[in-house]
């Protein structure tokens, strides 16, 4: 029996469902890093619904399922689709679970994963629902923050874009679990959402302060595609950035879910505390441990 059928918020698992996954996510991190392939998913189909633009998250989906044995088939992009024509998602949604056995969606509608689950016959999987969730994101984060930190009285600094980002979103929920002590670093127009920085050990400071003070700097892109207005943006882009000389006399490990625009420097990414890019190769073994749990 799988621990989950769905994985639509991050609050749908527990701390003891987060732990299993990252153990499992160990298990298989020699196949993705030795590039090989195993038999666990024979004759599985995964089918990959985004709505969006993605390059990490859609590829290491299909990677960590080809790593397992199975097949993948993708929408392709919106305006090549029948979505293009007026379709609804329900209708696509009950097309394609015919089709496959697990859907990874990622949607530009918050709520549009857990609506999907509500309606489809096979396993959904949320890949970002617009500024919602983005649930698998979070595990490969915190996989990352085991490995290369510690995930025990572990110091995060939050930096950026705290209200749109959706991978900020999850990763607070799921560093409470932990105890984490969370600063909050960005423009005052996006700030963490009240909620959310309730339900966590938070504090708003500084760029120098965080960097003094924390194991893990996370950094984010602004999310230009959710201001409802140019204007807004405009005010905000460029306002903080990253760079090897601010972090001299620093240990702490740097994390973003990238893409990156302009808020880490590329002076920083022959530091050792640049992470990224592993962070970005971690998303394939996690990956393979969602999809074998739900599909296995
Ligand atoms: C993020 C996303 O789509 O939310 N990208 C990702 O999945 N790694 C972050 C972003 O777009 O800034």
């Amino acid at each position: 029996m799988s621990r989950f059928r769905h994985l639509i918020s991050i609050d749908d698992l527990s701390k003891d469902d987060i732990e299993y996954i990252l153990k499992k996510a160990d298990e298989f991190l020699e196949i993705a890093i030795k590039k090989k392939k195993l038999n666990l998913l024979e004759g599985k189909v995964l089918a990959n619904l985004f709505y969006e633009p993605s390059t990490r998250t859609r590829m290491s989906f299909e990677v960590a399922m080809k790593r397992l044995g199975g097949d993948v088939i993708n929408m392709g992009s919106v305006e090549a689709t029948s979505i293009a024509k007026g379709e609804s998602l329900a209708d696509t949604i009950r097309v394609v679970e015919n089709y496959a056995d697990c859907i990874v969606l990622r949607h530009y509608r918050e709520g549009a994963a857990r609506f999907a689950a509500e309606i489809s016959e096979v396993p959904i999987i949320n890949a970002g629902d617009g500024a919602g969730q983005h649930p698998t994101q979070t595990l490969l984060d915190l996989y990352t923050i085991k490995r290369e930190s510690k995930l025990e009285r572990l110091k995060i600094a939050l930096i950026g874009d705290l209200k749109y980002s959706r991978t900020i979103h999850s990763l607070v929920k799921a560093l409470s679990l932990f105890n984490a002590e969370i600063y909050l670093v960005s423009p005052p127009s996006l700030r963490l959402p009240e909620d959310l920085m309730e339900s966590a050990k938070c504090v708003e400071t500084d760029l120098k302060q965080a960097i003094e003070e924390a194991d893990v700097l996370y950094v984010t892109r602004i999310q230009k595609e959710r201001f409802p207005d140019e204007e807004e943006y405009r005010k905000v882009a460029g306002s903080y950035k990253i760079t090897a000389e601010m972090l001299r006399n620093s240990k702490a490990i740097v994390m973003h879910p990238l893409p990156r625009v302009d808020e880490i420097s590329y002076d920083v990414d022959n530091l050792k505390n640049a992470i990224y890019f592993k962070q970005a190769f971690y998303g394939v073994p996690v990956r393979m441990a969602i999809l074998s749990e739900v599909m296995g």
